[in-house]
């Protein structure tokens, strides 16, 4: 379905955007890939990175606050990814309205952009920190989530779908867990500081993340969140991991921390159907009888919810040691 496509990410020079554009091109025959996004010497080391691939890859500079450039931009495009955001956290708290700015006014911009020119899906990119958010990182995610979804609404008759997928930190990506303990490693520490030793997360690689948003633009009629199942960890067995027999100091919970990555919440479980590798969470409006998607999954029990403290699969040290094998650490 990407073959012979235009598709267009927002944040194309970050993590997720360059391990999605290889992947489309090792996997599929797209027309063209556009890179959007701000800095211009991430474009140039990208280009240089991608230089085989020729003119199916196009660059262009671009804010997302910037509607207007937005518009030129997706003329001539079927799919857009929407994966450029401010996403850490501190970064967020200290300047509330550039979060603003970028994640929510910027995620409208794409909507009012994609509706305006001949797009046909647009997949947003979400986090676990939108569900019950405790931040203003969260709390920015959660809106845009929202626009996304109601933004099915004014679509009408037009041939266009906008959907959802959420999973939580990549491993290895910057300010995570795993690059903070190999920093310590690195420096010859002793000791890992685990701040709540029931702490647990969610272990998902960037290809997984890729792989889902694809079967997003395969799937989506519009409205859906897409959610992976993946397996859980521990984190005192992470530690266990990367320095067998270390001591682990218990150091308490960090403000806007959570114990455990939430990504369906029990309020969600009305609407949530289970499919074999992934969730999916429907909307609860309902746009146009034609538009709206029709569930096919088994629908989860009411009270139901998914967190990396609930979940059913639960990774040991042994299976962490050889997953970390695979890590890239995000510089
Ligand atoms: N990394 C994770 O662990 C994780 C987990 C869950 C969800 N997510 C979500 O996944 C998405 C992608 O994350 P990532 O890890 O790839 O992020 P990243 O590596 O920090 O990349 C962010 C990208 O967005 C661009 N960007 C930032 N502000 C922009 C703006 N105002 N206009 C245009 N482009 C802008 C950046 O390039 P310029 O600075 O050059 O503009 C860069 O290309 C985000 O929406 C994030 O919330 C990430």
């Amino acid at each position: 379905m990407l073959n012979n496509k235009t598709i267009l990410i927002t944040g194309g020079t970050g993590s997720f955007g360059k391990c999605f554009t290889k992947y489309v091109l090792t996997h599929y025959e797209p027309k063209k890939i556009i890179i959007y996004s701000r800095d211009e010497f991430k474009q140039f080391i990208m280009q240089n990175d991608f230089k085989e691939y020729g003119d199916k890859l196009r660059f262009f500079i671009g804010d997302v606050r910037d509607k207007e450039r937005l518009q030129r931009a997706f003329e001539g495009v079927d799919y857009v990814i929407h994966a450029a955001a401010m996403k850490q956290v501190p970064a967020c708290e200290y300047n509330p309205n550039e979060a603003i700015k970028t994640n929510i006014h910027g995620a409208q911009n794409i909507i009012d952009a994609a509706l305006d020119s001949g797009v046909k899906k647009v997949v947003a990119l979400s986090t676990d920190k939108a569900v019950n958010p405790v931040n203003l990182y969260g709390g920015t995610k959660l809106v845009s989530d929202k626009l996304f979804i109601a933004a099915n609404a004014y679509a009408g008759h037009k041939d266009i779908s906008f959907s959802i997928v959420r999973y939580g930190n990549v491993a290895g990506s910057r300010g995570s867990v795993i690059p903070f303990f190999q920093n310590i490693i690195n420096k010859g520490g002793k000791e890992l500081p685990i701040t709540d030793y029931r702490m647990t997360r969610f272990w998902i690689s960037l290809q997984q993340g890729v792989e889902l948003v694809i079967k997003a633009l395969e799937e989506a009629k519009g409205g859906e969140t897409f959610i992976s199942k993946i397996p859980s960890f521990k984190i005192t067995d992470l530690a266990q991991a990367m320095m067998p027999g270390c001591e682990m100091p218990e150091v308490g919970i960090r403000e806007g921390e959570k114990l455990h990555e939430i990504m369906v919440t029990v309020e969600d479980s009305f609407t949530t159907y289970e499919y074999d590798k992934h969730f999916i969470v429907y909307p609860q409006m309902v746009w146009s009888k034609d538009k709206t998607p029709t569930p096919t999954g088994k629908k989860v029990p009411e009270g139901f919810s998914y967190s990396s403290g609930n979940n059913t699969e639960w990774l040991t040290v042994e299976q962490i040691k050889e997953l970390l094998k695979d890590v890239d650490l995000e510089k």
